[in-house]
């Protein structure tokens, strides 16, 4: 999750030849830090060690790296699972489409837990170079495939870039292209309109332009509300980690530090505080949308006896540049209701972070 340290500038014409495997890099990074964040038992995950090369021989990452990495995956998880919780109680199983999945190992840890049965569908998005080796990866891996269902309801596609079983799919493509000629085909026979629909993103709009990221939204939100796709559309939310506010002195020092490894985080550019993040939703006609910092989620959100358990985990000294990082990132939230009352159950309207009191978050919509 943060920022690495500054690499020696290689020669510019590398850099230009391929500007997107820097980008691809970036889920080598995040797959290595949650594997170390399980391994310092911050995190249980028996799946990510199947998809990290070499897992046994990775170090782990330092105490900061591994903290704001919990805290980060306590966030989605616990809004991912608030989500399905409400499709359990509206008797509607739900969809995930995950955008830029990387290596992640969400379906595995939701189809093996007690959510399984709410779940329709979990489709993950990704360029073709991560996608071919991710599913190079389930074919190896027993513990991986077997969870996908029986071997002949799995199958490779477009020459093993794509996967598909009863529930989960991997499929390739450049989400920067314009969706109407890439969602249709790959999705359209895969999710349903009326089903209640979560869409993740967790760090990937941030390496993309504003407009490429705003037409992605709108794609959804046209095709969960178009009459002509469905009578009933299904609620659609959305959640998106990543980096904010890099105007001042650290995120300088951050978009630098990328900068040198051909990664520019474009994406952050119109959201100079957490008081912006929201617009990411709300200029779409998202219902509602929410946006707490990293910090504020570890202050306020996580158990008291949690932070106790991580505490003990590792010696942190660092505590003022831990929440110097964790001001930077932050999970920004928000759901699309039908604008019929009566086909809007009051469930979704509540979707959001509890705080370590059990209470919803409290923030106003901002
Ligand atoms: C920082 S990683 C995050 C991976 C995963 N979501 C996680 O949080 O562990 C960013 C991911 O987004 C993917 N990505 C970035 N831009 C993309 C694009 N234009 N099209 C498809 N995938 C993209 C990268 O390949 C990478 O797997």
């Amino acid at each position: 999750m943060l920022p690495p340290s500054p690499q020696p500038i290689s020669r510019r014409v590398e850099r230009t030849q391929d500007a997107d495997a820097a980008i691809r890099q970036t889920d080598s990074d995040a797959a290595l830090a949650r594997l170390s964040a399980v391994k310092k038992g911050y995190l249980t995950d028996s799946f990510i060690g199947h998809l990290v090369p070499r897992s046994q021989l990775q170090l782990p990452r330092p105490p900061l790296i591994n903290v704001g990495t919990y805290v980060r995956s306590y966030s989605i998880d616990h809004l991912v699972e608030e989500w399905i919780s409400i499709s359990k109680q509206e008797h509607k199983p739900c969809q995930i489409v995950s955008l830029g999945a990387g290596s992640d190992t969400r379906f595995w840890r939701i189809a093996t837990g007690p959510y399984n049965d709410y779940l329709r569908v979990y489709a993950e998005l990704d360029f073709p170079e991560v996608t071919v080796k991710k599913a190079m990866s389930i074919r190896k891996s027993k513990q991986l495939s077997t969870v996908l269902g029986p071997p002949e309801n799995v199958s490779l596609a477009q020459g093993g870039l794509a996967l598909h079983s009863p529930k989960y799919h991997l499929l390739p493509c450049d989400l920067r292209k314009p969706p109407s000629e890439i969602l249709p085909s790959l999705l359209g026979d895969i999710i349903s309109p009326s089903s209640p629909t979560l869409l993740l993103f967790e760090c990937v709009l941030v390496y993309m332009s504003p407009e490429a990221s705003s037409n992605l939204i709108q794609w959804f939100v046209d095709y969960f509300q178009s009459s002509a796709v469905s009578p009933n559309p299904g609620v659609l939310g959305a959640i998106v980690y990543e980096m904010f506010g890099l105007q001042d002195s650290f995120g300088q020092v951050m978009m630098n530090n990328l900068r040198s490894r051909n990664v520019s985080l474009i994406g952050a550019l119109p959201y100079p505080s957490v008081q912006t993040l929201p617009e990411r939703f709300t200029r779409h006609n998202f219902t509602m949308s929410k946006a707490l910092t990293l910090r504020e989620i570890r202050e306020k959100f996580i158990p008291k006896p949690e932070l106790a358990r991580i505490s003990a985990l590792e010696m942190l000294d660092e505590v003022e540049e831990l929440n110097l990082v964790l001001d930077h990132y932050a999970i920004t939230w928000g759901v699309d209701l039908d604008p019929t009352p009566e086909l809007s159950s009051v469930g979704w309207t509540q979707w959001g972070m509890r705080t370590a009191r059990g209470l919803p978050d409290g923030h106003e919509s901002r």
